[in-house]
């Protein structure tokens, strides 16, 4: 069930647009933020807000790359594997991180501390190759550069 701040919140964003399913991603990143994810349950509940059926509300969802339908670690790592960041060395890197982190991509490590997921273009691909961790962006990314970002996530 929402909490009352998810649903005053949803309610808010619901009053700046014309139409209520244009507010559906807002709705779903309220959710995120304030659970790290959004479960089945949540998505029936904003539904129900927002008067739509939970069908479409999953199909918003499972559109942006950035909504979580399972449950993530602390910290989610998104590795670039769009053409830039392959030819600047996705794929050593991606083993680097996988090993380092006991993981494989859509994993989560043991501690709950990071998730690994690839992601299309992260818009920096002058400085490939990047990874984003939560709202940060990292490029320019060897091993060891790697290591020294990863310590900053406790
Ligand atoms: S290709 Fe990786 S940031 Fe654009």
């Amino acid at each position: 069930m929402l909490r009352d701040e998810e649903i005053r919140e949803i309610q808010v964003c619901l009053s700046h647009y014309e139409r209520r399913r244009a507010a559906l991603p807002e709705a779903l990143m309220i959710v995120q933020r304030s659970r790290g994810w959004v479960s089945t349950e949540a998505v029936h509940d904003i539904a129900g807000i927002i008067n739509v059926t939970a069908e479409e509300v999953d199909r918003i969802a499972t559109f942006y790359s950035l909504i979580f339908r399972r449950p993530v670690g602390r910290h989610v790592i998104l590795i670039c594997d769009s053409v830039s960041c392959w030819i600047m060395g996705y794929q050593p890197l991606r083993e680097h991180l996988k090993t380092r982190l006991g993981i494989d991509l859509g994993q989560t490590t043991t501690d709950g501390r990071f998730t690994l997921l690839p992601s299309a273009c992260l818009g920096d691909c002058d400085h490939a190759p990047a990874m984003m961790i939560d709202e940060d962006l990292h490029h320019d990314l060897t091993a060891d550069t790697v290591d020294e970002i990863l310590e900053r996530y406790a």
